[in-house]
Parts: C-alpha cells; sequence; structure tokens
C-alpha cells in the first residue's frame, strides 16, 4: 500500500522524499505485483528488529499554505518479536469491498490458550463493539492532508460523531475507511499514551499486541465505479496508529512517522490494476531493506474471489511470525482455541513465505537498545554512538537533517 500522498507532485519538492516519493499512489497506481503462485498463507519469519523512527512533535498552521509539519529530533526506539509492527496498529480498508465481519484478539499464551477477542463489527447483527470507524474527511492542510474525522454509516461520507457501519456498506474504487479501537486517546502530547496527534480529531487508540490477531469477513467486487484512482484496487492494510492520527496522506514525508519507518503491513492488497485478482501481501519497514516504497513484499500472492465472500486475516505470534491466510472454516467467535486458529493456518494448501533479514542495531558504543522501556532516546546521546550501521541500512540518512 503506498499509502502515501494523494498531493503527489508536490513531493517532488520534498528534499528528503524517499525512493520514488511517498505519492507514487496518485494515478492508476502501477506497482510491482508478486511474481510467484496463488497461495492460501504466506509466512513473514524473522519479524522485528531494534530500530527506531522520528514522531511528530508539531504542525504550525496547519491549515494555511505555509503549514508545517515537524518531527521530533529525538526518535523512538523498538524492538521485539514483530516490531514496530508490535506497536498499536489502526485498520484500512479500500473498495470496492464490503465488509461483513471483522476481529480483533489477543491471548496471553498461544500454545496453550485461547484468542480473546477485544473488538468487533458485525454488519448483519450491527454489533459494533470496542471499533470506532473514521475518514481523512475532516479539515483539509496543504502539508498534512485531511485530518481524520467519524465515518458515515455508508462507509463513503463523514458524520459528526461515532457510527456504526450499515450492513449495506459496500464502498466504490478509491474510496477508504479505518478502523481503530473506541479506546479514546488522553492528551495529544509526545509522552501521552498515544503520543502526538492532530489537534481537533476524534483520536481513539490502536490495537495492541506484539502477538494479535486480525480476521476479517469481506467482499471485494468487481468495480462498477468510473474511478481512474486506484480503480478496482481493494485492499486492507494496516498502519501504526500514529500515522491516521497525525497524517495519512501527506504532501510532506515528514508530517507522519511513516516514512521514518513506524511500520505499515498490508494483507490483501492489488498493487498492480492490470493484475486486479492479485492480493498481495508486504511489510513496509526497514528490516533489510532502505526502501520503503516498495517495502518487503512476499513473492506468493491471494486470489480474490469478486464473486463470494472471503474470509482471512493475520496472526502475530511470539515467535516472530506474521503469518497471513484465507481459510472459508474461519469464523469470527468470541473466543477462540488457539488449536483452532491452528488448524485454519495449517489447512492452507499451499504457502508463501517471506525471510525477512536479521537486521541488528550496532549496540556497540550504545545503549540505546536496551533502553526501549523509556522509548525515547536522545538523538544526540544515540547520535554518537556507533549507530552508523543502523544509519546507513535503515536508510535513515535524510532524515538525520531533519
Ligand atoms: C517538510 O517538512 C520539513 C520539516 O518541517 C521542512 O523542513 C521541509 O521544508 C518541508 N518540505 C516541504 C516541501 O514543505
Ligand atoms: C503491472 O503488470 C503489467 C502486466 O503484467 C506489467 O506489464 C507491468 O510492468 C506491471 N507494472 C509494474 C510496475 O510492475
Ligand atoms: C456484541 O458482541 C459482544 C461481544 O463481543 C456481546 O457481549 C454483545 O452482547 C453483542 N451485542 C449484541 C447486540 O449482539
Ligand atoms: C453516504 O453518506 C453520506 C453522509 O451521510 C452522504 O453524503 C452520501 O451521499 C452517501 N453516499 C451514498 C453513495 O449514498
Ligand atoms: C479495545 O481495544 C483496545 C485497543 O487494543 C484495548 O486496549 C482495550 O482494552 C479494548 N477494550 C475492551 C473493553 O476490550
Ligand atoms: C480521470 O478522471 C478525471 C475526472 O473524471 C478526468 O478528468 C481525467 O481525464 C481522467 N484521467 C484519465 C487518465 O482517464
Ligand atoms: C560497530 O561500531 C563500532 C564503533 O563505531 C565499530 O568499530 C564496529 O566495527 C561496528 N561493528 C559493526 C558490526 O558494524
Amino acid at each position: 500500500m503506498k499509502f502515501a500522498s494523494k498531493l503527489a507532485p508536490l513531493l517532488a519538492l520534498a528534499p528528503v522524499a524517499l525512493g520514488a516519493g511517498a505519492g507514487a499512489s496518485t494515478t492508476s497506481e502501477s506497482e510491482s505485483a508478486a511474481t510467484g503462485s496463488a497461495v492460501d498463507k504466506i509466512v513473514f519469519e524473522n519479524v522485528g528488529f531494534t530500530g527506531y523512527y522520528y514522531d511528530v512533535e508539531s504542525y504550525t498552521d496547519i491549515t494555511s499554505e505555509d503549514c508545517v509539519c515537524k518531527l521530533s529530533p529525538t526518535f523512538t526506539v523498538f524492538e521485539g518479536a514483530n516490531a514496530p509492527l508490535n506497536e498499536e496498529l489502526s485498520v484500512h480498508l479500500r473498495g470496492p469491498i464490503s465488509l461483513k465481519s471483522f476481529g480483533y484478539y489477543v491471548t496471553d499464551d498461544l500454545s496453550s490458550g485461547t484468542w480473546d477477542r477485544l473488538a468487533y463489527y458485525d454488519s448483519e447483527s450491527q454489533n459494533a463493539t470496542n471499533v470506532t470507524f473514521l475518514k481523512n474527511g475532516g479539515d483539509f492542510s496543504p502539508c498534512a492532508g485531511y485530518a481524520l474525522t467519524y465515518l458515515s454509516a455508508n462507509g463513503s461520507g463523514t458524520a459528526s460523531e461515532s457510527t456504526v457501519l450499515e450492513s449495506n456498506n459496500l464502498i466504490e474504487s478509491d474510496q477508504e475507511y479505518t478502523i481503530l479501537s473506541a479506546s479514546k486517546c488522553g492528551e495529544s502530547s509526545a509522552l501521552g499514551d498515544c503520543g502526538f496527534y492532530r489537534e481537533g480529531i476524534p483520536a481513539f487508540h490502536g490495537f495492541y499486541g506484539s502477538t494479535k490477531m486480525f480476521l476479517f469477513e469481506f467482499e471485494m467486487p468487481e468495480a462498477t465505479d468510473d474511478t481512474n484512482t486506484t480503480h478496482n484496487m481493494p485492499a486492507i492494510w494496516f498502519l501504526n496508529a500514529k500515522i491516521p492520527r497525525t497524517s495519512q496522506y501527506n504532501a510532506n514525508t515528514s508530517c507522519s512517522c511513516w516514512a521514518s519507518g513506524c511500520g505499515e503491513l498490508d494483507i490483501f492488497e492489488v498493487l498492480n490494476s492490470s493484475k486486479p485478482l492479485q492480493l498481495d501481501s508486504t511489510i513496509h519497514d526497514y528490516q533489510g531493506t532502505g526502501d520503503i516504497e516498495t517495502g518487503l513484499e512476499a513473492s506468493d500472492y491471494f486470489t480474490r474471489d469478486t464473486s463470494g465472500t472471503m474470509k482471512g486475516g493475520v496472526v502475530f505470534t511470539s515467535d516472530r511470525k506474521i503469518t497471513v491466510f484465507m481459510d472459508s472454516d474461519m469464523s469470527i467467535d468470541e473466543s477462540i482455541d488457539a488449536s483452532d486458529v491452528s488448524n485454519w493456518i495449517s489447512d492452507a494448501s499451499s504457502e508463501g513465505t517471506k525471510s525477512l533479514s536479521s537486521v541488528t542495531m550496532n549496540t556497540s558504543t550504545s545503549t540505546a537498545s536496551s533502553s526501549s522501556s523509556s522509548k525515547k532516546s536522545d538523538a544526540a546521546a544515540v547520535g554518537s554512538s556507533g549507530l552508523l550501521f543502523s544509519v546507513m541500512t535503515l536508510g535513515l540518512l535524510g532524515f538525520l537533517y531533519l
């Protein structure tokens, strides 16, 4: 998911734009889709590394032409299994898509335990528990894009208060929305529970856990609209929840933590409009790549069924695996035995794997990586402490000059 700018032309001006620029998705998106085989399961292995990214620190004159987004001069360190995707995530859906049901789960002990559903949406019963539907439809900012606001029941407009997505919720090409929990963020602040976020937005927590699971029952019918932007390119993906709360589609890559690598996972995404039946899975962070735009794409893919309901999801486990799967037997129950999850995963008749490289921060003269409990490290201290390896590897050089 090239999640960034709808204002791509401006990006050319951004001195820090990486690679092709974060905004390549403006018109008919055409990216390199996976060239492997159709599978029922894709396993990302060895996921998680010690690294860091830059949070947004402030916005000035946000809705004016002179708006400025400023990144924090200190960076946020992450580490552990599945990092940085072990942080709170937001859920994103792009049309044509209709959401039948959604569940978010956590577990204490995968091997013997159960998965407990902490958030749920069911279109038919209209049960919406611990979910908030949001859209980039609020105030416009030339640098940070549209602010987050509540989504209307039909999935394509805005609302003045939290509204349950109605059962007939098919959205067209290029329409998209976000799901966060119903757990409200405290004050916007670098040290707050949600970090800094854009003023005036309905701010909610993402879905936490280094082990967690998301299940979806959905349809991705053939587009009937005449949109020529991301036409017939549906997707389900996740972002570090700080991204939508600051700026998801920005003209300036400094307007969110995305470009410095706070994390994105695409699970079912049409990447190339000429391959509309191919759903790709990709991690966008710096674990073994300096090209966050392209990210770490699995070479196999899922097949999009345009006429029926698809059931699938993603499981993040403590063994540093992120397993994306489709299984028609899956069901989004209140509590799920770990053995059932294992069965859905092992039912797959075909699978693809993508093993991420082991990226280690050079900590020979640094204590930065072991101080993650405080999350914030002093940039000056870390800068002087032998991080050259990671700076080069993570491709963050440009960001040092912000
Ligand atoms: C992007 O934001 C950074 C940080 O505020 C600023 O230095 C830079 O000039 C901005 N770029 C553009 C193109 O506005
Ligand atoms: C998209 O797919 C078409 C047809 O297979 C191919 O010619 C084109 O190169 C692809 N685009 C990219 C960017 O890979
Ligand atoms: C919705 O689901 C929750 C459990 O996730 C359950 O406790 C509640 O009774 C359900 N509400 C309705 C109206 O079915
Ligand atoms: C969806 O709902 C919004 C807000 O209520 C409304 O403005 C819009 O016209 C609706 N769209 C469709 C296609 O019905
Ligand atoms: C709702 O989800 C959030 C985010 O993961 C979680 O922290 C919270 O405990 C959940 N609330 C309930 C009532 O389960
Ligand atoms: C895409 O649609 C817009 C608005 O309908 C139109 O102005 C534009 O010419 C179209 N572009 C292409 C490449 O068809
Ligand atoms: C780690 O950094 C130290 C000090 O800058 C350097 O001497 C050493 O070669 C580096 N090790 C690796 C594996 O890059």
